[in-house]
């Protein structure tokens, strides 16, 4: 099955999901939102932000610092388009290119989308390059145990909506690690879902 199989089958997916809930959680919008440090300088991405919910809600708590999403569906992204938020571009695209200049970012936020992307170390380039020096990713996913986690890792080629792969701490955490970035934070909010948070190792900048 080709890689690019999983962004197409999102982008189908979740272009016809774009008028529902699906994959929203407002459990971990209240954890990251309770648990963020951010001030009028701290330049934000939300990498798969669907309709712009959360970067709705980011607006709420600071109303000058520049938001970022980028997400992979044109239907999501119309609907984020009309919540008019001030200071917040919204570009269309993968997650395996992201767009934007060096170290310009200082927190990407990535919640319910990152088990779909099939090209990650990739994404995860990508997430190094544009983050500024003291920059942090925040991954809220969907968190089963890891003997489950590795059963759905079998279906997961057959799925409709895009889903690539889900991740324990200990493959997330490798992951990241292979790519230059060391955990800061695992925390699981609710029996299917954990927030982790990583930020790039100083010795491989
Ligand atoms: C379950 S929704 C979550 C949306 C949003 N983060 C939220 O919490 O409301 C997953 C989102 O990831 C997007 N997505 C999936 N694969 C993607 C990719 N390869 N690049 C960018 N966005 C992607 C989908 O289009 C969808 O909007």
């Amino acid at each position: 099955m080709g890689k690019n199989n999983h962004s197409e089958r999102s982008k189908i997916f979740f272009d016809k999901a774009a008028n529902t809930n699906y994959g929203n959680s407002e459990k971990l919008d209240k954890y990251i939102l309770k648990n963020i440090v951010i001030d009028d300088k701290t330049t934000i991405l939300d990498l798969g932000c669907g309709d712009g919910r959360f970067l709705q809600k980011l607006r709420g708590l600071n109303s000058n610092n520049i938001l970022y999403g980028l997400d992979i569906s044109d239907k999501m992204l119309e609907l984020a388009d009309s919540k008019n938020i001030k200071k917040c571009g919204f570009t269309l695209g993968d997650s395996s290119y992201l767009p934007y200049s060096e170290g310009s970012i200082d927190l990407i936020v990535c919640l319910n989308s990152f088990h779909h992307y099939s090209t990650p170390e990739l994404t995860l380039k990508g997430i190094k390059r544009v983050l500024s020096s003291e920059g942090r990713v925040i991954i809220g996913d969907i968190f089963t145990l890891p003997i489950i986690t590795e059963i759905i890792n079998l279906y997961l080629p057959y799925s409709k909506s895009g889903d690539y792969k889900m991740y324990s701490k200990r493959s997330l955490d490798k992951l990241f690690n292979t790519e230059g970035f060391k955990n800061q934070k695992f925390s699981i909010i609710s029996p299917w879902l954990f927030v982790s948070e990583y930020k790039i190792k100083k010795s491989s900048n």
